[in-house]
């Protein structure tokens, strides 16, 4: 099989690495791809929202499958085109992606089928937003913008003028664009975090390992949001009653209720929950594989990921037994420094080989570009360095000692990540 993946970052790595060791696999092809995934796929400078572009590049490639793996591309629509023009396409359609599309989708999809989830409200207007936030007074709050916002359209407000603050500049100030039109207002939750991935073929939902992503910057959670500065699988806290749980009152009703819309949705569909003293709850679906949750999430999967991608796009998970190691894994990400904010790049990497790997870990490149055979800083988040063991203690043990190896100017990265999961008994 000929095999095109969009994307060009850390997830979309793990993802070709995953799909090389398959023996049904002839030519990996990747855009717009980066410095590490063109040592394993054939990369193009096809942007991965240009549908057009990517339509053309299937055919082009004579693709068997094409795997559409950030959220844009989904939202945009890129599997309806594909599946137009004949291509078998791994994810959801445009209807079903809304799900990640719009926040106010999802909210209103979880109050109507009861799916646990943080109490909300919907505004369109920025001043009747500030009057019910007075009303409410009750702090922290949640402002959300409606649509994609890279990640950042989530603002925790500790006091009325940090609310009112969110809501003029999402709304009114428009820094997340149109995605601000509407806004959500909610409850905020606590208790711990867990990323929960599933296959699912919108009949069937087959979750993988858990895992625990690290969002902020800095050490002790502190500093901006990131995109993820590490993770760790299987996460302690989803035990198996808990994942019972999130089974029967997250997981199956989301797939009937996606059904019953008429928004079936095939692919990888992300859940992230926040246990709560008062149960699961569901803080955000996303519509594709997490970043960087898939650096640990694929490395401890045992079954040919064609084999799945096979099974989904024919809804024939429930014939497939899907199996994982019973081992750990830890991410490392090396970012440049300054990230989230201005960093610098086109530094020079050292102590990757060739291939842009390094001994007993996963390099997964996020932001590099390949200059003749050196490896550039070419993004905010740089590498993801990926280890697997039988324990987790070992898995980050031996992931920290690879990192000590490798280097550019100004490299950033926590040193400790995966110790809330080692602290739990
Ligand atoms: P997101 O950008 O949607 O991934 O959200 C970023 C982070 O904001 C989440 O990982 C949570 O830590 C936090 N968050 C979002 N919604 C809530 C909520 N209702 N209560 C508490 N924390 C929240
Ligand atoms: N790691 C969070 C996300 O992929 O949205």
């Amino acid at each position: 099989m000929n095999i095109l993946v969009v994307g060009g970052g850390g997830r979309e790595h793990a993802i070709v690495m995953k799909l090389a060791e398959s023996p049904k696999v002839d030519k990996l092809y990747c855009t717009p791809g980066n410095g590490g995934i063109a040592k394993y796929a054939e990369c193009f400078d096809v942007k991965a929202t240009d549908i057009d572009g990517v339509v053309a590049l299937a055919k082009e490639v004579s693709a068997d499958m094409v795997v559409v793996a950030p959220d844009d591309p989904l939202v945009l629509g890129m599997v309806d085109a594909l599946n137009e023009n004949g291509f078998r396409a791994f994810g959801p359609d445009k209807a079903a992606a809304i799900i990640e599309g719009s926040k106010v989708f999802s909210k209103n999809l979880m109050k109507q089928y009861n799916i646990p989830t943080a109490k909300y409200e919907v505004f369109s207007d920025a001043q009747k937003a500030i009057d019910y936030i007075k009303a409410e007074n009750t702090y922290p709050t949640v402002v959300k913008a409606d649509g994609l916002a890279l990640g950042k359209g989530v603002i925790i407000a500790q006091n009325f003028e940090e609310a009112k603050d969110a809501v003029t500049s999402i709304m009114e100030d428009k820094i997340f664009g149109q995605s601000g039109s509407n806004i959500v207002i909610e409850e905020f939750l606590t208790g711990p975090e867990v990323s929960v991935l599933c296959f699912t073929d919108g009949k069937t939902v087959s979750p993988m390992v858990s895992s625990m992503d690290h969002k902020r910057a800095l050490d002790n959670d502190e500093g901006l949001n990131t995109g993820g500065m590490g993770t760790v699988a299987p996460n302690p806290y989803y035990t198996e009653a808990v994942a019972k749980e999130c089974m029967d009152t997250i997981f199956i009703p989301t797939i009937e209720a996606m059904v019953k819309e008429n928004r079936k949705f095939k692919g990888c569909l992300y859940f992230g929950l926040m246990l709560t003293p008062n149960g699961p709850k569901v803080i955000e679906y996303n519509c594709r594989f997490g970043d960087p949750e898939t650096q640990v999430v694929l490395p401890l999967l045992k079954t040919d990921l064609v084999d799945i991608f096979d099974a989904v796009i024919d809804e024939k998970l429930d014939s497939l037994n899907i199996e994982w190691e019973k081992g750990a894994a830890a991410c490392i990400i090396l970012a440049s420094g300054g990230y989230p904010k201005k960093y610098e790049t086109g530094k020079e990497i050292s102590g990757l080989d060739t291939k842009g790997q390094a001994e007993n870990v996963l390099v997964y490149h996020a932001g590099t570009k390949l200059d003749g055979e050196k490896f550039l800083t070419s993004g905010g988040r740089v590498l993801g360095v990926t280890a697997t063991s039988d324990n987790l203690k070992s898995a980050l043990d031996n992931a920290y000692k690879s990192v000590e190896a490798i280097g550019f100017d100004k490299m950033h990265f926590r040193k400790d990540i995966g110790q809330k999961a080692l602290a739990v008994k």
